[in-house]
């Protein structure tokens, strides 16, 4: 399954990671579980086949409703009188047992809070005989959930809305569609039939085998063949009125097409070529075709209301529209990565996941993180000039290194009993860590070796279920002889502990020492945590080894390393490309001859991608408190002839926390000084008047580096982008489709008529139904520079004129745009609102996960009195008082973070700073002014 995604932001945060798919899924409420240990007994009974017969009239639809009958072939491990299987939300009205001459009767108790429907019979089952459980049901298709089988909607070319009954599973939605046993372990085939009006179509996991029709009835009824043995959280069906692309066919034969709204085909052509390359990369990567793992078919479809990014249900992967539907004239180049990298994420599942799948929720990052390997390296063997190999170090590995030095992070694996702590598995470590720790792998052993090792792990559990230290396993017999141990030792505390490590470099005469430590961003000393690190570098006498990925030496948790440096070395840099999961500190004469050569022509031939590493590792160091900001910024200023788009993702990463954590504008004008000054010949390499949409990186550092100038009040950037959002109010020139994020947000935050601007966007958004576009004017309004308005654009989040899993895009683009003013647009807004939240979402969750966004942008005493204020409104719902409450406490600690980070950047920044700061406030004086005018509104 995708994370929720999350545009690149016109926004100056840490929290606006500019990676594909921050965030998690959408808040689901978690209700109060009755027993921690909620697994089903794997030992007593367990699931062959499912015969499924579902049905959904258009009368179904118009009320969000349907029935269904499910007859389940159960196959009997030990005697016993009851057993336990899933259902939530389900009105059962019949259940049955038969086989063996069964002569006792059953009842089936209501779901508990475990979801577990307890079946009893009047006489034992027996051991070895199978035995036929069939059960009568009828079912909610509900609007806000977007989990289970649910109901999705959209207006047609007439302006009728239109139902459709579609599924999203993972992790529990399955038993809200039918009961059965709802754990990834419990595989069985499938046999779905399906009766819908005669108006629409089905799809389902596999291709049709009889259809059958009701004309009488307008009705049709389809049975799809049996699908191979696979989990429930796999399943998918769809009653809609799609319309499909012609079928292609992968080099192996299999039939694909892409099924959207009707209208939307030509905008899927994208997406069905994404989909062929994928199932091309991965059978030539793993050897073993999409075919041959035992389905026959691959759909793909774009779901108008999507609760995450996308899901790998097999052979029906679903997807948002934003990361399916690509118009070549209106949507931009990032959109059509991420069409390119969802569709190679989801179509790897299919082998790591739905062929191969993991026996527990725990070790989750087993499909995420190959699949986010995959997300970039399966793409980026067609589209090489995308360099989504380098893309994944920025997006994945240094993003995650942040969040995995927190103390409190989580390991790869990590016991989950609880169905809360299910959901929270869906987090970046997962995810990002996950992948970064297999990139590693993948470079140590040899791409030749990991292709190996993943065609045995396959090959092994075909089909079945697999863990953590199966995987290691399968990769045994193919490893390096430099691997200091086996693999399941070698990968035991990536994967059991949190973490990584901190290498730390020490220079006497020619010899390098490399020790290893746990890095926290807290500068704490206490976890003694130690890895296998594979090691490589890249010395002055040779910078072509920077592409050199094959491990030099090893680390181990006992031993420390040395290296020898030949004489004539100047500088040493570890960890070509980034590819090992750790950080690197060098000592003072190390770092000094690394600055000296980054100052130097060419920035002294150092790759970007170590670059990148440096500027990351600097920025984080001088947070933890390992470096002072001071020599970190000055490190910086080789970025003055630096135009990377490596090193200045790196960089905004790095200043959008020191944005977010300042306060007072003594510090925060002069940093916002510091980094325009930084970014002088960054822009001049991406002029906003020269665009080259064949040239992705070009393109995507031009968006981010005028997304940045243009928010930091550069003039040339401004008047641009006002210029163009003028032309296409008034000509009515929309502007080009790379831009447009940035015309439109820089349009309203410096517009002279805010109320015609405002509404000449927004009419715009209800007059487009391409989801990017959408999502891109969405993201942008709350830019508007005037409260007022954005009280008012807040509200529509809480009409139908927004879709649900798009409010996130809405409320962020106030309390992120607009500096303080946003954050206490949102408090204001919170406080007048907070009842209409759970009328709207039928839920109060998204006001709680609101609350606790905003807490994190709090930066002074005020807006934590208003939250305390608020608190003591009367008849406060409870959990709402929890997340008020939670918020006041994050936000108090932000603040301290806040005192923490303005001390320690005085020393650059402030007023009895040495040399180079004098420079910047003889500017300030003068252009304080102005430039406070435009900081004022972002
Ligand atoms: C599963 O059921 C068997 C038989 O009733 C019982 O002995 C065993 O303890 C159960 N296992 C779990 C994990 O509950
Ligand atoms: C049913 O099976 C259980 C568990 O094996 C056993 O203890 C019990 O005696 C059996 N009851 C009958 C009536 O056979
Ligand atoms: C450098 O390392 C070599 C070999 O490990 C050792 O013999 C030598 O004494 C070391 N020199 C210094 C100055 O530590
Ligand atoms: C894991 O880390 C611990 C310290 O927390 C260390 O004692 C142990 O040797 C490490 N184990 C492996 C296999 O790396
Ligand atoms: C490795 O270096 C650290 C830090 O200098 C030192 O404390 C430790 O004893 C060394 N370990 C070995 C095995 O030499
Ligand atoms: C637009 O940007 C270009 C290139 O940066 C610059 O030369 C030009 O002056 C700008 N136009 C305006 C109206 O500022």
């Amino acid at each position: 399954m995708w994370r929720l995604l999350c545009i690149l932001a016109l926004v100056i945060s840490s929290e606006a990671r500019p990676k594909k798919y921050a965030g998690i899924p959408l808040q689901k409420p978690v209700s109060p579980r009755a027993s921690t240990d909620n697994r089903l007994n794997k030992t007593l009974v367990k699931p062959s086949n499912y015969a499924l017969d579902l049905k959904v009239t258009k009368d179904n639809l118009d009320k969000g409703e349907f029935s269904g009958a499910v007859t389940i072939t159960l196959n009997v491990l030990k005697d016993t009188d009851s057993f336990v299987i899933h259902a939530k939300a389900l009105n059962i009205s019949t259940v049955t047992l038969t086989g063996n001459n069964y002569a006792g009767t059953v009842t089936a108790e209501d779901a508990d809070a475990n979801d577990f429907v307890t079946i009893t019979g009047s006489k034992n089952i027996t051991k070895g005989d199978n035995y036929i459980l069939k059960i009568d049901y009828t079912g909610v298709l509900s609007d806000t959930d977007m989990d289970g089988f649910y109901r999705s909607s959209y207006k047609d070319a007439d302006g009728n809305t239109k139902y459709l009954a579609t599924t999203q599973f993972e992790q529990t939605g399955a038993r809200r569609a039918f009961p059965c046993f709802d754990e990834p372990s419990f595989k069985a085939t499938f046999d779905i039939t399906i009766t819908y009006p005669d108006t629409s179509t089905a799809l389902s996991n596999t291709e049709p085998k009889k259809t059958r029709s009701d004309a009488e009835n307008g009705l049709v009824t389809v049975a799809f063949k049996t699908t191979p043995k696979m989990s429930t959280y796999l399943i998918a069906f769809i009653v809609s009125e799609f319309e499909c692309t012609d079928i292609k066919k992968a080099d192996d034969g299999t039939p694909t097409s892409v099924c959207g709204r009707p209208g939307t085909k030509e905008t899927l052509s994208n997406a069905l070529k994404a989909g062929i390359e994928a199932l091309n990369t991965m059978k030539t990567f793993t050897n073993i075709a999409y075919g041959a793992l035992g389905n026959k078919k691959m759909t793909q479809a774009a779901i108008p209301d999507f609760a995450t990014g996308a899901m790998e249900n097999w052979g029906l992967a679903t997807y948002r529209e934003t990361d399916l539907i690509w118009d070549k004239d209106q949507s931009s180049n990032y959109y059509q990565e991420v069409v390119y990298t969802a569709v190679a994420h989801e179509l790897a599942h299919q082998w790591f996941g739905d062929y191969v799948t993991i026996d527990s929720w725990s070790d989750l990052f087993l499909k995420e993180g190959f699949a986010t390997y995959f997300e970039y390296h399966s793409a980026a063997q067609v589209h090489k000039d995308w360099q989504l190999e380098k893309q994944f170090v920025l997006e994945q590995v240094q993003t995650i290194l942040v969040t995995d030095s927190r103390k409190d992070s989580e390991a790869l694996s990590y016991n989950t009993s609880d169905l809360g702590e299910i959901e929270s598995r869906y987090n970046d470590v997962s995810y990002s860590k996950g992948s970064a720790v297999l990139k590693m792998l993948q470079s140590f052993l040899g791409l030749k070796n990991f292709k190996k090792g993943l065609n045995k792990y396959l090959t092994d559990h075909a089909q079945n279920v697999a863990t953590p230290d199966e995987l290691w396993s399968s990769f045994e017999d193919f490893k390096p002889k430099d691997v200091p141990d086996k693999l399941t030792v070698v990968m035991d505390n990536w994967t059991k502990k949190a973490g990584y490590p901190l290498l730390s470099l020490t220079q006497n005469e020619a010899n390098i020492t490399v020790t290893q430590q746990r890095f926290l961003l807290s500068d704490d000393d206490s976890d003694y945590t130690k890895w296998y690190v594979p090691i490589t570098y890249t010395t002055s006498a040779d910078p072509s080894k920077f592409t050199e990925t094959t491990t030099k030496q090893w680390l181990t948790p006992d031993t420390n390393v040395t290296i020898v440096l030949d004489k004539k070395d100047n500088w040493i840099i570890l960890n070509n490309q980034q590819v090992g999961y750790y950080r690197v500190n060098y000592d003072k004469t190390l770092l000094a001859k690394i600055k000296d050569a980054l100052n130097s022509d060419g920035q002294g031939k150092i790759d970007e991608i170590s670059r990148s590493q440096l500027v990351d590792d600097q920025l984080n160091f001088a947070r933890a408190g390992k470096a002072e900001y001071a020599d970190v910024l000055k490190f910086l200023e080789f970025m003055k002839n630096d135009n990377s788009y490596y090193t200045w993702y790196s960089a905004f990463e790095g200043f959008s926390y020191l944005l977010k954590r300042t306060n007072d504008d003594k510090i925060r004008t002069p940093l916002k000084k510091y980094v325009k000054d930084l970014m002088e010949s960054l822009l001049v390499s991406v002029p906003f008047t020269t665009e080259n949409p064949k040239a992705q990186i070009y393109t995507l550092k031009q968006v981010l580096a005028l997304t940045w100038a243009c928010n930091l009040g550069e003039e040339n950037c401004v008047n641009n982008a006002t210029a163009a959002f003028t032309s296409y109010t008034t000509d009515d020139k929309i502007p080009s489709r790379n831009l447009k994020s940035i015309v439109y947000c820089t349009g309203l935050k410096n517009s002279k008529n805010s109320t015609n601007d405002y509404d000449f966007l927004y009419n715009k958004y209800l007059s487009t139904d391409l989801a990017t576009e959408q999502v891109t004017i969405l993201e942008a309004l709350g830019c508007i520079n005037n409260s007022t308005i954005r009280q008012e654009y807040l509200k529509v989040a809480l009409t139908d004129k927004v879709r649900i899993h798009n409010v996130d895009f809405v409320f962020k683009s106030v309390y992120s745009n607009n500096e303080k003013e946003g954050v206490n647009d949102m408090l204001q807004f919170i406080q007048n609102n907070y009842q209409d939240f759970e009328k709207h979402f039928g839920t109060q969750s998204t006001l709680t996960s609101l609350i606790s966004k905003v807490g994190d942008w709090i930066t002074n005493q005020d807006q934590i009195d208003t939250l305390n204020e608020f608190l003591k409104t009367y008849g406060l719902d409870a959990s709402i008082k929890e997340a008020v409450k939670t918020a006041v406490a994050s936000a108090t600690t932000n603040l301290k973070e806040i005192s923490t980070l303005e001390g320690k950047l005085k020393d650059y920044f402030g007023p009895t700073s040495g040399a180079s700061i004098n420079t910047y406030h003889l500017v300030n004086l003068a252009l304080i002014g102005v430039v406070y005018l435009f900081f004022n509104f972002f």
